[in-house]
C-alpha cells in the first residue's frame, strides 16, 4: 500500500502514531509519503542522525517532498538518484527525498511530485539556521516539472505537494500568499491542465477533504 500523510516536522512522536494506522505491519511493499515539512534532517545533528538510522531499520519505504521548513542544504549533501523513474536524494536505503516535478511509478501507481513553499513566519527565523532561501522552487525545478507532466501526457494517478494550488487553498478559507503565488499558481495550472485522481498536500496543518480530488493532511494517514 501507498499512505499519504501530513508535515511531520520531525516529531518522532508521529510514527508512534502510525501504529494506529498499522505501521507495525507494513512490509517492504510498503511506502509512507509525507507531504512536506519531513523536518528529520533539519538540525541535522547526531540525534537526528541517529533517529534516521532507526528509521532505516524499518521494512517500508519512507518518502518526502520538502516543504518549507526543511534545512535544503543538508538535503543537498544526500545523493541524487534515479529512483522508480525520478530523481531523489538518497538519505537512507529506504528514505528518499522526492525532487521537485519529478513523476514516480509506485506500485504501478504514477506519483507526481513538487514540493516547496514560502514560510509565512520567515520573520521570527534565522536564514541558514531555521529557514533556507531553497524553500521556492526555481525556473528550472518549474520548467523540468512541465516537461515531465508533458512526457507523461499529462496523466498521473495522484499529486503530493507541500502547498495546494491557489484556488484550493482559497477553498479552505486561507488567503493565498502573495510571496508563493508563482508556485500555487503553478500547482493551479498543474490542476487544470493534468488528469489525476486525487492530490493530496500538507502546509496547511487540515485534515480535511477538499471536494473529491483534494486532501489537506496533517496526521492522518490515507491509504491508496
Ligand atoms: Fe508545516
Amino acid at each position: 500500500m501507498i499512505y499519504f500523510t501530513g508535515d511531520t516536522h520531525g516529531e518522532t512522536s508521529r510514527f508512534r502514531d502510525f501504529l494506529n494506522y498499522g505501521e507495525a505491519n507494513w512490509t517492504a511493499d510498503d511506502t509512507l509519503i509525507i507531504c512536506g515539512d519531513f523536518g528529520y534532517l533539519f538540525k541535522n545533528d547526531v540525534r537526528e542522525r541517529l533517529f534516521l538510522d532507526e528509521l532505516a531499520a524499518r521494512p517500508y519505504t519512507i518518502c518526502f517532498c520538502d516543504g518549507n521548513h526543511e534545512n535544503f542544504p543538508a538535503i543537498y549533501e544526500y545523493p541524487v538518484k534515479e529512483w522508480n523513474g525520478g530523481k531523489v536524494h538518497e538519505i537512507r536505503p529506504n528514505i528518499f527525498h522526492l525532487m521537485r516535478g519529478q513523476i514516480f511509478t509506485i506500485e504501478g501507481k504514477k506519483i507526481f511530485a513538487m514540493g516547496g513553499a514560502y514560510s509565512r513566519d520567515k520573520a521570527m527565523r534565522t536564514a541558514g539556521r531555521s529557514w533556507w532561501p531553497e524553500e521556492l522552487p526555481c525556473d528550472a525545478e518549474y520548467k523540468e516539472a512541465a516537461a515531465n507532466l508533458k512526457a507523461h501526457d499529462f496523466k498521473v494517478d495522484y499529486v503530493v505537494s507541500h502547498t495546494a494550488p491557489t484556488e484550493i487553498i482559497r477553498r479552505v478559507g486561507w488567503t493565498p500568499d502573495i510571496h508563493d503565488g508563482e508556485l500555487t499558481g503553478f500547482l493551479e495550472w498543474v490542476m487544470y491542465e493534468t488528469e489525476y485522481k486525487k492530490w493530496f498536500f500538507g502546509h496547511l496543518h487540515l485534515d480535511e477533504e477538499i471536494g473529491e480530488k483534494h486532501r489537506a493532511l496533517s496526521f492522518d494517514v490515507v491509504a491508496v
